[in-house]
């Protein structure tokens, strides 16, 4: 039987072989704890995962300071990121940045507000979270959805942002 555990495995180069998989960028919100409002952070692990019933998902890293918070809330909210979005995505991946003051939002029916000009907005009520490794996965059922804006999406692809090529 092999020991998986103990089979030499550079992390790094994984990492960094993830990151040749390109994806969108997305903002999950949801409601702070105690008296703070409403937080966000910026996420790429986004997926969808069934149609019927309407269910998405995202993971949330374990050592993240709002790790307790995400997976503790009962409702949360995904934009989808436009490609004017840069700023707000650097804002609300950096460590510790977590409010939404200042941000341009859009009231949402389940509470936690949705960030303007997104390209897709999904209100999801928590439905499962499973325990993956060093994450946590929320997997999300979508009540309502809305589409505020048409535009190009912004892209991460090994480690950058970066805009969608156009034929
Ligand atoms: C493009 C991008 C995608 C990210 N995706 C995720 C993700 O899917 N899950 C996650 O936990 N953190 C993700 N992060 C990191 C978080 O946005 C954030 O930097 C980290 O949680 C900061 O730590 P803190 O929450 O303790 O302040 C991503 C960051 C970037 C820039």
């Amino acid at each position: 039987m092999i020991d998986f555990d103990n089979q030499p495995f550079d992390t790094r180069a994984f990492r960094d072989a993830l990151g040749c998989y390109p994806t969108g960028v997305v903002v999950v919100t949801a409601a702070g704890q105690g008296k703070s409002s409403h937080i966000g952070i910026t996420v790429n692990s986004f997926t969808s995962v069934s149609l019927d019933p309407p269910l998405v998902l995202w993971a949330i890293d374990r050592r993240s300071r709002r790790h307790d918070t995400f997976v503790g809330a009962p409702a949360f909210t995904i934009s989808i990121l436009s490609a004017d979005h840069r700023a707000v995505s650097l804002r609300l991946a950096g460590a510790g940045e977590h409010s939404l003051d200042g941000l341009t939002l859009l009231p949402t029916v389940l509470g936690p507000p949705a960030l303007s000009d997104s390209l897709a907005v999904f209100e999801c009520a928590r439905a499962q979270v499973v325990d993956a490794g060093d994450h946590s996965v929320l997997i999300g059922r979508v009540l309502r959805f809305f589409r505020p804006q048409t535009g190009a999406p912004l892209i991460y692809f090994q480690g950058r942002y970066s805009g969608l090529a156009q034929d």
